[in-house]
């Protein structure tokens, strides 16, 4: 079906085996669901089937990834959870990782004042105190409607009794293996006794996270704020040279932020403020380009591809010099997004231009997919876009003592300004290591409303891809006329400030266009994938939810409330 489709747009260029499997898909009106693991898109579609909002799915769905997708969905890291509740009212309730009390900003660099990657990405100093379980509680007290208990226990039960590891979660293993083996843990629960990944279809059981679960179940945040949880991650993280305290789980608060809410040719987008960049970002991008003829050039023109990658590239040179922790800003965020400011951008784009950046090439980076979105809609017409992560796979590969990984999202901060990230990025002074500060995340949970009701719940992995992810799957469904499923499969490219290639999926860019693009000076790379979206379109008031075809999602709907 979904091959048919794609072939009729794109029928000169032949299909990647992963993107000829069917999107789950499917349409119905009570409600929906789109995660990146079946077993969390089951929980959260029988939660809304017996009468949970929105609200409760997700909380639902977060803690079921926590134990089916250890891989990015978590209790030890943290995300963004935007909400539009079903009296039309938007909120934002960022629950990112923070820097511990003892941080310090030169903490991850080496005696010549360079940075130690190994010492931002791997092992006990590299996580921030994280912020999901007083997250999913905060968004519970303010929106949820069905008992806590409730929410939490199909995730018990899944630790408890054990789910069926996908193939994803085998390769997964594979690929990081040798460090994962490292945390004992670790090596003991996802690792057989020759040190070989648990085959696909292996019951996997996790009863360390069981207990912790029902422990959460049962004391709610106050299991995340001090007793025997607390007590012996922390003991972990001083064993393993890491700077956790217990002061930093009982300080931990999940902030509610101004949701950034802009008209995009009629429909508001509702979008994350910082230390999300996502909606600066969109709002300076699709501003930017408002005015050149995209629709009519179309999605296969290499004028469309070059206009869009100039956007994000200015985009992404803002995004790495402003934004960080609103708490360190100086200056008026609306700045960034002034018609003013976004008319001088306007001017300076041209489809046939590749702007150079103006400093030297840092670190090449490869995309990831380590983070997890996962939308949710209600009967109501409520909607919860929430992006989770531990940054990396498996976050810092560590595990606390209650069965679950530790993010490595201090990764995130500018370790030194001006040095780039695992990501490529180079970010400024305004992202720098403070304690308290929470870094500066390209998570980028998406709401759209047209005529008042909610039209698409979007988000994506992908560190910086997901900025330009999230932006097309806007562009393919409003802006090129894409049907829903199209929006989110065709293929996707990405650029951003540096380094200054246009990064693209095979079937984005046909020989003619790339050598278009390369005429004008502009790097090109192909990637295998870009993005693993799970969203959830209103069509015809009914909702059809989608997750990516390229990996192994699941999405859903639910006809009886
Ligand atoms: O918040 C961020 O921007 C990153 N921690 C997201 C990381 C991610 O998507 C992992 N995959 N590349």
């Amino acid at each position: 079906m979904i091959a048919a489709a794609l072939a009729l747009i794109f029928c000169p260029l032949p299909l990647p085996a992963a993107l000829q499997a069917a999107a789950p898909s499917t349409t119905q009106r009570f409600g929906a669901v789109s995660s990146s693991q079946a077993d969390a898109t089951q929980v959260g579609l029988d939660i809304l089937a017996v009468g949970g909002n929105a609200v409760d799915a997700a909380i639902a769905v977060h803690f079921a990834l926590a134990v089916t997708y250890p891989y990015a969905g978590n209790l030890g890291g943290g995300g963004f959870f935007l909400l539009r509740d079903a009296h039309g009212e938007a909120w934002f309730l960022d629950f990112r990782e923070t820097a511990p009390a003892a941080a310090q900003p030169d903490m991850y660099l080496g005696a010549d004042g360079q940075p130690l990657a190994a010492l931002s990405r791997l092992g006990w100093k590299a996580v921030g105190v994280p912020g999901a379980v007083p997250g999913m509680w905060e968004a519970h007290q303010r929106w949820g409607k069905l008992p806590w208990r409730q929410l939490v226990a199909p995730a018990v039960a899944l630790a408890r009794d054990g789910f069926r590891l996908n193939e994803s979660g085998t390769s997964s293993l594979q690929q990081s293996g040798e460090l994962l083996r490292a945390d004992a843990l670790a090596a003991h629960l996802f690792f057989d006794g020759e040190g070989m990944p648990l085959p696909t279809g292996t019951l996997l059981r996790q009863p360390q996270l069981a207990a912790t679960l029902e422990t959460i179940a049962h004391d709610g945040v106050d299991a995340f704020r001090s007793g025997a949880i607390v007590d012996e991650l922390v003991a972990a993280s001083a064993a393993g040279g890491g700077i956790l305290s217990a002061p930093d789980f009982r300080d931990y608060q999940p902030q509610l932020r101004p949701v950034i809410a802009f008209d995009w040719r009629g429909r508001t987008i509702l979008a994350a403020s910082p230390p999300s960049s996502g909606g600066i970002f969109l709002q300076q991008v699709l501003g930017s380009l408002d005015g050149f003829p995209l629709r009519m050039w179309g999605f296969r023109d290499a004028r469309s591809v070059q206009l869009i990658g100039e956007a994000t590239s200015a985009a992404f040179r803002d995004r790495n010099r402003w934004l960080g922790d609103p708490a360190g800003r100086d200056f008026d965020l609306a700045a960034l997004v002034a018609p003013q400011y976004l008319r001088a951008r306007r001017r300076n784009l041209s489809p046939q231009r590749y702007t150079r950046p103006d400093r030297g090439l840092p670190q090449p980076f490869t995309e990831h997919l380590e983070t997890t979105h996962f939308s949710v809609v209600d009967g109501d017409g409520a909607a919860v876009s929430c992006t989770t992560t531990l940054n990396g796979a498996y976050g810092a590969k560590v595990m606390a003592p209650g069965g679950f990984f530790m993010n490595n999202e201090m990764d995130d901060f500018a370790a030194k300004p001006g040095e780039a990230n695992q990501f490529g990025l180079v970010q400024s002074a305004y992202n720098a290591v403070i304690a308290g500060r929470r870094p500066l995340s390209s998570m980028c949970p998406v709401i759209v409303v047209v005529d008042e009701k909610v039209d698409a719940v979007i988000g994506s992995p992908g560190g910086p891809t997901i900025l330009t992810s999230v932006l097309q799957v806007l562009l393919n469904r409003y802006e090129f006329g894409m049907s829903a499923l199209q929006a989110v499969a065709a293929p996707r490219f990405h650029r951003q400030d540096l380094p200054p290639t246009l990064r693209y999926e095979a079937l984005r860019l046909s020989g003619t266009m790339r050598n278009h693009l390369r005429s004008l000076g502009q790097p090109l790379e192909s990637r295998d994938f870009i993005g693993d979206v799970n969203a959830i379109f209103r069509i015809k008031n009914r909702w059809q939810a989608i997750a990516d075809p390229r990996w192994n999602g699941a999405a859903g709907v639910v006809t009886n409330p």
